[in-house]
């Protein structure tokens, strides 16, 4: 939990703008709960009334005003009651809409930082949960607790000795809720990670499923899954077995102090200091004033993983608001400058990439080259801010990667992955990026210098076809191009393509090649990582990454070996031995 003392000012205006509002709020539902409570005496009283005064009295009439009196009472406290529950739900949904967006994009962000995708959608499921207790019996329980003292008043007004009892089975309860609160918290932190185990593992099965089927090991994946899957319910059967018992235990003990205060009434009664009425009276207050306590010990789970939750999204949000947004700053248009970079796995700090540095020019396009896990995407991820940089910096026009506006140095760079994933949308929105009006000829001219347009409008839907999970409509040569028209989008400053070449056909390849050129000719800088020196031949400058260090650097034809061109071999020894050191 993020100590509120240590939260910088825009953390705590994050915070504030969270719970703005939700105060007052609150304190109606307590005042509401007062009135609901408070009116809820209206059955003991009525009985006493009738027991003692219309009975013994025998007066119809008193009857029929005492009961027109009831009703009214009645009427009003179900009112309050609908208002409390329909304004819980509603604080539900507003605290949703607040929070949902922000836990969305942490979600997105996470998996950047090695957390597993099934780890991120708990964020989104951490919402759900909120906004579900809120609209369940648990929180009008909790509020209907702190009124309890009004029925202890009543019945010790009533007589002492009653009070005194209900009083100390109150006690009793509260400590079992307690107890109960210990021991689920406990079980309900490893029954979340058991749920997070199973539902990647149901998340990488269903993403391998073409692999499962083909070789047959479907099978075996679902027994892994069952695993998990059984791991995680003997925990939830603990937990359910707790709350169950200690549900149970509560509704016998305020059963046997129902009859108690009934029993110790009738003896009070026999000896002469309590009426019959109050008898009645007692019992039905002493039941209501327990009634809380026994929802919110059925209602411990929830509570419980609701309050986790909470606590998860608000550091969520206090994370979110790391530094304050950058001043906005003109399109870059001269340089880039990599300063001896030196880049470790997010999270575990193992450094993969040391101090690599270079500095390209508008209109200049550099390709790299490089045994495989040699730190080439590493040195990409750098570059386009995925992961951050240890040591060095990354700059456009001088200015660092973090003095950038987070949605604005996204305009100047085009990134194409390695393993191209497509959004589930249409060609269109996926080659703009999501812009929500989209300028067609920007998006007819991406795809035209990704050499694909041809392609898209020979499709019965055209740039309107719905690509499906992942781009799964399109062949694999197909995603990569439309992928390099989304790079291409908006002529970009920097393009950054990682294998763009890894599905192409010779077609492909030309047009690559011509994308290439057309970058380099309108000022733009690029950079291509390849195996295949086929995406080399627009490039004017190389570097070789091999072993996590930039081990070359310059001019294609000073770095590269005639041999090379022609052969799809990854850097050869002799090609090191060629090559000028970098400076
Ligand atoms: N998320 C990660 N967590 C831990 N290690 C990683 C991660 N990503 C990459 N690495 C490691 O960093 C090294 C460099 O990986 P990188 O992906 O940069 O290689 P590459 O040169 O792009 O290889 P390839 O040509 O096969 O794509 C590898 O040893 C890899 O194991
Ligand atoms: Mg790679």
């Amino acid at each position: 939990m993020a100590n509120s003392k240590e939260l910088t000012p825009a953390k705590r205006r994050n915070l504030a703008e969270l719970t703005r509002g939700f105060r007052g709020i609150v304190l109606f539902l307590f005042l509401i709960s007062g009135m609901i409570n408070v009116l809820a005496l209206t059955g003991s009283l009525y009985m006493m009334q009738i027991y003692d005064r219309a009975l013994t009295s025998g007066s119809i009439p008193t009857l029929l005003v005492l009961s027109g009196l009831v009703i009214g009472l009645y009427l009003f406290q179900g009112g309050f009651d609908v208002i409390r529950s329909q304004v819980l739900v509603r604080v539900g949904a507003r605290l949703d809409r607040k929070i949902a967006p922000l836990a969305h994009r942490v979600a997105i962000d996470m998996p950047r930082f090695g957390f597993s995708t099934s780890e991120a959608l708990e964020r989104g499921r951490d919402v759900d949960t909120v906004r579900g207790f809120l609209g369940s019996q648990g929180p009008a329980a909790l509020f209907d607790l702190p009124w309890m003292p009004i029925y202890l008043a009543f019945i010790y007004f009533l007589h002492p000795l009653l009070g005194a009892l209900t009083f100390a089975g109150a006690f009793v309860l509260t400590v079992l809720t307690v107890v109960s609160e210990i021991m689920t918290k406990r079980l309900s932190l490893s029954t979340r990670k058991a749920a997070m185990a199973r539902n990647s593992i149901a998340d990488s099965n269903a993403r391998n499923a073409e692999v499962l089927k083909a070789m047959g090991f479907a099978g075996r994946a679902v027994s892994r899954f069952n695993d998990a899957n059984g791991e995680h319910l003997e925990l939830q059967t603990k937990a359910n077995d707790i709350t169950g018992t200690f549900a149970a235990v509560s509704r016998v003990l305020r059963m046997l102090l129902q009859s108690a205060v009934l029993g110790l009434g009738a003896y009070l009664t026999i000896k002469g200091e309590l009426t019959a009425g109050a008898i009645i009276a007692c019992s039905v207050a002493s039941a209501r004033a327990l009634a809380p306590v026994d929802l919110a010990i059925g209602n411990w789970k929830s509570f419980v993983a609701a309050r986790m939750a909470y606590q998860r999204l608000r550091d969520t949000v206090v994370a979110l608001a790391a530094a304050d947004q950058p001043m906005k700053l003109p399109v870059p248009s001269k340089r880039l400058s990599v300063e001896k970079i030196t880049v470790a796995v997010p999270g575990s700090g193992q450094v993969i990439l040391s101090d690599v540095g270079f500095e390209l020019e508008a209109g200049q396009a550099l390709g790299i080259i490089g045994p495989s896990a040699g730190g080439k995407t590493t040195v990409v991820r750098a570059l386009t801010g995925i992961w951050p940089v240890l040591r060095g910096s990354v700059r456009l026009d001088g200015a660092d990667l973090t003095q950038w506006r987070e949605d604005e140095i996204g305009q100047h760079i085009g990134y194409l992955p390695q393993e191209v994933s497509l959004m589930d949308a249409t060609i269109e929105e996926n080659i703009c990026r999501f812009e929500p009006e989209p300028d067609y000829r920007k998006v007819v001219e991406a795809a035209q210098a990704a050499g694909v347009h041809d392609m898209i409008v020979r499709m019965p839907d055209g740039y309107r076809t719905q690509l499906g999970p992942q781009g799964a409509a399109l062949s694999a040569g197909q995603r990569q191009r439309v992928a390099l028209a989304r790079a291409l989008y908006g002529n970009p400053f920097v393009v950054i393509m990682d294998e763009p070449n890894s599905n192409l056909d010779g077609e492909g390849e030309a047009a690559l090649t011509q994308a290439i050129e057309g970058i380099s000719a309108r000022g733009g800088i690029t950079i291509v990582i390849a195996h295949r020196p086929s995406a080399l031949v627009a490039v004017d400058l190389v570097a070789i990454v091999q072993n996590g260090r930039m081990v070359a650097f310059g001019k294609k034809h000073d770095i590269m070996t005639p041999g090379l061109q022609s052969t799809a071999r990854p850097v050869s020894e002799e090609l090191q031995a060629q090559v000028r050191r970098p400076a």
